[in-house]
């Protein structure tokens, strides 16, 4: 069993979960040994010597005193090996969906990666105990002294409430966590010198969008609290970076979805309220999912989305953090695939890949939901080179499955 995170300074430890063992073994986060901060960061000897493997690459560090990190990648069959230049990166809500698959990608890559979570959505198994602390982006103070222990050059912001239906009912929880949470985090990164921010934004900026594909320059007019949330901490973005000079690149996700390929990770929502995983929990279960609305005008009446595969929604991150580290200015970017698939089609992939049919009833319109949200991609694809990997629904629909049977499976 691998130890709890590395000596947080005093006033630290009293606010922070000591996170002492890792709750699935090491077996479940074997890379953590080498590219955890505890061993890189407190003297890369320590990390020197220590290779860790995962399921597609491996890393190990470099010991380089008072330089910067270097650290070697090679893939499973080594048949490339890079030197890549290591980077001390602090992730909110890395134990989230979205982040857990982040923090792995970053983590594999080499990267030193610091994880801050409340764990109110998020679950200490997504991430190696070593790099997690439990602790609000709402406390300025802890965050600044995390901040200047870790040392991060960047920031990646996933934190944040994300139920556009829960955001109808309760806005006030949406702008106390989304909006005063962000401007905390963002206070800390002021205070400490944390100069760029790579931020989880959304496709519910554009709200109900004129036309479709929708690119960067649409309207912004979100038609509900959660799309507006992000529309706020957008807004501090902009003036931040002019006032303080920290960049940021907003990401605007259409509907992340699926799972790591090889089953490590998935979507965990409690309550699930994402169409995918529902279906497939309606097929194990046997119980109906309720189809919002069958009367938009779309061709079959149901809403449309553009699915994007949460692997590759993670790659986006690090392309943005190197364009961010680099030099690169404050942007935004759509992150979709330029597919739109109606719930009508989303229901027959899930019907094709596992061989069930789906149990589902028609129900009214849910509020807030636009009719259609496709993202026009060129933007993200052109600037930073990004390329989706999985752009086939029913590929996207697989690797959920495989981790939604794994998790449905009896533990033993
Ligand atoms: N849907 C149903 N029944 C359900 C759940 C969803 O019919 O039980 C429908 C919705 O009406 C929508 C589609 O399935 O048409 C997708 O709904 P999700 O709840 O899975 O996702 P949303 O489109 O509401 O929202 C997601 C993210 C947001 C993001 C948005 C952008 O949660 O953060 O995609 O496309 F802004």
């Amino acid at each position: 069993m691998w130890s709890g995170h590395s000596c947080p300074p005093s006033r630290l430890s009293s606010r922070l979960d000591p996170l002492e063992s890792a709750l699935r073994g090491p077996e479940a986060w074997p890379e953590a040994r080498s590219t955890g901060r505890g061993q890189s960061r407190a003297g890369a000897g320590a990390g020197a010597g220590q290779g860790g493997k995962s399921g597609g690459k491996s890393a190990r560090h470099l010991p380089v005193p008072d330089g910067p990190q270097l650290c070697l990648a090679w893939n499973r069959h080594a048949t490339t090996i890079e030197v890549v230049q290591s980077k001390r990166i602090l992730v909110t809500g890395g134990a989230g969906y979205i982040g857990s698959h982040t923090v792995r990608l970053l983590l594999e890559q080499g990267h030193e990666v610091t994880v801050v979570d409340n764990l109110s959505k998020g679950y200490r198994h997504n991430v190696p105990a070593n790099i997690l602390y439990k602790l609000n982006i709402g406390d300025t103070q802890a965050l600044k002294e995390l901040m200047r222990q870790v040392r991060c050059q960047a920031v990646i912001h996933f934190a944040a409430f994300i139920s556009v239906g829960e955001s109808m009912r309760e806005p006030e929880r949406y702008f106390a966590n989304n909006v005063a949470g962000s401007l905390s985090l963002l206070t800390a990164m002021v205070e400490t010198g944390v100069k760029h921010m790579v931020f989880s934004s959304t496709a519910a900026v554009y709200g109900d969008p004129p036309s479709s594909p929708i690119p960067e320059t649409s309207p912004i007019q979100p038609v509900n609290p959660y799309g507006e949330s992000k529309v706020m901490v957008e807004t501090m973005l902009r003036w931040f970076d002019r006032i303080h000079g920290l960049t940021a690149v907003c990401l605007r996700y259409f509907n992340a979805c699926g799972a790591d390929p090889a089953g490590r990770l998935g979507e965990e929502h409690e309550p699930e309220t994402h169409l995918i995983p529902l279906l497939l929990r309606a097929v194990i279960t046997g119980r109906p999912v309720t189809v919002f609305g069958n009367d938009y005008d779309t061709p079959d009446g149901t809403c449309i989305r553009d699915y994007i595969h949460v692997n590759d929604l993670a790659q986006a991150h690090i392309l943005a953090l190197d364009y961010l580290l680099g030099g690169g200015v404050s942007d935004q970017f759509n992150v979709g695939t330029g597919a739109g698939h109606t719930v009508m089609a989303v229901i027959r992939a899930v019907e094709e890949v596992t061989g069930k049919k789906v149990p589902y009833v028609i129900g009214p319109r849910r509020e807030g939901d636009p009719p259609g949200l496709v993202a026009a991609s060129g933007k993200l694809r052109e600037k930073l080179g990004w390329e989706p990997r999985y752009t086939d629904l029913g590929t996207i629909v697989e690797h959920a499955w495989n981790f939604a049977r794994k998790q449905a499976a009896p533990k033993t």
